[in-house]
């Protein structure tokens, strides 16, 4: 029998988002039905209700999200009812060519649930991320959820599907921070703030946080930058030189996503170091570098999807971390909401007040 539950939804291009009943087809094959309890709210669910990811209105939001499987489709092994799980939108296929050569975390062949969920009329949802989450229940590809330890609260856990996630993977997948490094993060909202718990995580001798805003940086503070540089004020390039005895830092993360930060993080590396780009840009804009400098200035300059994570290896180890005190997820909570509360959060998010709001079920 199909179920209805309550979600919140994008019905079109910068309408307020609301909370409606939905309808939760019965599983198929490879799919799995989860009872959400947590979702956190992140930046990509503001651009779906924006209109700047497509314009496959209505939306179903949310995608930063743990919970409870209920029921799983024929063939399904991995998962069964009552696991506890974190939801991720890549799913490892397994037979393409990333994941054939040993780099899943590049699987080109991701999936996501073959029957759509619709509103009470018949409308077909668009998922998030292909996963909707800001609802009581989604219906997802079993492939996307993975199985942690229960002992860490869902709107903890919830986070690594998404923002969290991308930020520690950032500095310990693709940035391959190691002991001793110097590492500079530009940008320090939930995903810079969680390359710093990466990094510090990673052994980084120094860990400088630059950002435009105080408040950003007394944060970073806590979640282990060693050192702060307000862009605003300082010239970023030039702080990092000097605060890594001149040369530069090892690994520069970017995590804001703009032409003018990234060419910061650029600049303020050693040579032979390593940018690193989680920040994610928009369509128009435009980089524009001195090649021979590309050149002379050797090293890596990489991008991070999803911080190149692999969430069977990476979701449980980061969930032990947690439960073990050694990195503090508990600190991105800023405030836990209701369903009802999203477009609130998303004027929050906006104004520059939240590392996360959380929904919770
Ligand atoms: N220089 C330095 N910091 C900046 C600048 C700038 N020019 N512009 C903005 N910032 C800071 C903001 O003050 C804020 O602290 O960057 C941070 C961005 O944080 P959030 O808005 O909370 O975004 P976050 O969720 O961390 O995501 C960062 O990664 O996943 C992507 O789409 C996401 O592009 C976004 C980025
Ligand atoms: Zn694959
Ligand atoms: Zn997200």
């Amino acid at each position: 029998m199909p179920q209805h539950v309550q979600g919140v939804i994008a019905p079109g291009r910068n309408e307020p988002v609301r909370v409606e009943t939905i309808v939760i087809p019965d599983v198929g094959p490879g799919e799995a039905v989860v009872k959400i309890q947590a979702c956190g709210v992140c930046h990509t669910d503001l651009h779906y209700k924006q209109g700047a990811i497509n314009d496959e209105f209505p939306f179903l939001l949310g995608h930063e999200a743990a919970g409870i499987v209920e029921s799983v489709g024929e063939g399904v092994t991995d998962i069964e009812p009552g696991d506890y799980v974190i939801l991720n939108w890549r799913a490892v296929c397994g037979q393409c060519r990333a994941c054939r050569r040993g780099r899943p975390w590049y699987c080109f062949d991701t999936h996501n649930a073959k029957q759509r969920m619709t509103l009470l009329d018949g409308t077909e949802l668009s998922p998030a991320l292909g996963i909707g989450a800001f609802a009581e229940k989604t219906l997802v590809a079993a492939g996307q959820c993975t199985k942690v330890d229960p002992a860490v609260a869902p709107e903890v856990a919830g986070l690594l599907g998404c923002g969290v996630m991308a930020g520690i993977g950032a500095a310990i997948n693709t940035g391959n921070v190691g002991r001793g490094d110097t590492v500079a993060v530009i940008g320090c909202g939930g995903v810079g703030d969680a390359a710093i718990v990466g990094s510090r995580l990673a052994g980084a001798a120094k860990i400088i946080a630059v950002d435009i805003d105080d408040r950003k940086l007394e944060t970073a503070k806590t979640m282990g930058a060693t050192h702060t540089v307000n862009s605003r004020s300082t010239e970023p390039v030039e702080a990092i030189r000097e605060l890594t005895d001149g040369f530069g830092a090892d690994v520069v993360i970017e995590a804001v996503g703009r032409p003018e930060t990234y060419k910061q993080a650029f600049y303020a590396r050693d040579l032979a170091g390593t940018v690193v780009l989680v920040g994610v840009p928009t369509p128009e804009m435009q980089l524009e570098l001195p090649l021979l400098d590309v050149f002379g200035r050797g090293g890596a300059l990489k991008s991070s999807w999803y911080g190149d994570c692999l969430p069977s290896r990476d979701f449980p180890m980061l969930v032990d971390l947690h439960r073990q005190g050694r990195i503090d997820l508990a600190a991105f909570v800023t405030e836990t909401i209701g369903l009802g509360d999203v477009e609130k959060a998303f004027a929050r998010m906006h104004e520059g007040d939240v590392l996360r709001s959380v929904v919770v079920l």
